[in-house]
């Protein structure tokens, strides 16, 4: 069956209803992949994870503008629409919602949803508002499509946590399915971003998984602080000139860690090469 393209918010119900209820079966489950489209490979695995909880998978591409700072090129985001729809029908996608910002966000929208604590820290001391955006976005496409179950990619894992809490504090019934970090052959976290690479900048950023990985194996044997600056003294010796954080936290709360309790630690960094914002973590 080829997938369904639905663009506005009655299509969507019905095209659910119809899958729901259709030839499948009547207690058929739904999965949720939520995107903004420039399908990768690590979305693609998103789309085959959801295909082992749930026999109706939803795809969506919106490129949310809510979570677009003023100095983040909204306009430069690329659009990829009709690739996008092929690579998600080839992995097995069912429907793939595409709304634009009129259906999302009509004239008189006035909600935002926050996540404070988990928000504030992070990725979110330099970009402002963004998990906010990233929160109500989520919120509403998980109410708006009833899905079962909805799958998130580690790799941003901050944003994963967040969306973990809305919906424990929401209540709402859908189950957030993480996968694994997807990387390349060189070990570099899959990002929409990584095009802008040029080939010595991607040899630089290859490093990253490497320092991460090393900065792990010894993680037990040293004090927190020395980790940390093994990670920005390797970054700086490969080339990488612009670090935003190198930050250990509880992988479950984000709470800072202290040397005495170092279990459930996970390493998060941020860091630019040339513009180009890169972000990755491992469990310690
Ligand atoms: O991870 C993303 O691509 C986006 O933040 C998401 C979850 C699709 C919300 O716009």
């Amino acid at each position: 069956m080829s997938i369904e393209i639905i663009r506005d918010l009655r299509g969507l119900h019905s095209s659910i209803a119809r899958h729901r209820n259709g030839p499948l079966n009547t207690a058929a489950s739904l999965a949720i992949v939520p995107t903004m489209g420039a399908i990768h490979e690590a979305h693609e695995a998103l789309v085959i994870e959801a295909k082992k909880h749930a026999n109706i998978v939803l795809a969506t591409i919106f490129v949310n503008p809510l979570q677009f700072g003023e100095n983040e090129d909204l306009s430069k985001y690329p659009r990829t629409e009709a690739e996008d729809i092929k690579r998600l029908e080839e992995k097995g996608c069912d429907i793939v919602y595409i709304p634009d910002n009129k259906n999302m966000y009509p004239d008189n929208f006035d909600l935002t949803i926050n996540v404070p604590k988990l928000s504030s820290i992070l990725c979110g001391k330099k970009r402002k508002n963004h998990f906010q955006g990233v929160a109500t976005v989520v919120a509403k496409l998980l109410l708006q499509s009833g899905a079962d179950y909805a799958i998130f990619g580690e790799k941003d894992f901050q944003q994963l946590l967040i969306i973990k809490s809305l919906v424990r504090d929401l209540d709402i019934p859908c189950q957030i399915v993480p996968i694994d970090t997807i990387r390349d052959s060189e070990g570099l976290a899959i990002s929409s971003r990584n095009q802008y690479l040029d080939s010595e900048q991607k040899k630089i950023a290859n490093n990253i998984n490497i320092i991460l990985n090393d900065a792990s194996k010894n993680f037990h044997t040293k004090e927190i602080q020395e980790t940390i600056n093994f990670v920005k003294d390797n970054f700086k010796k490969v080339g990488i000139k612009k670090i935003d954080y190198v930050e250990i936290r509880n992988n479950f709360t984000l709470e800072n860690i202290n040397n005495s309790n170092k279990s459930n630690a996970r390493l998060f960094i941020a860091v630019y090469i040339n513009d180009v914002r890169l972000i990755d973590n491992i469990k310690l």
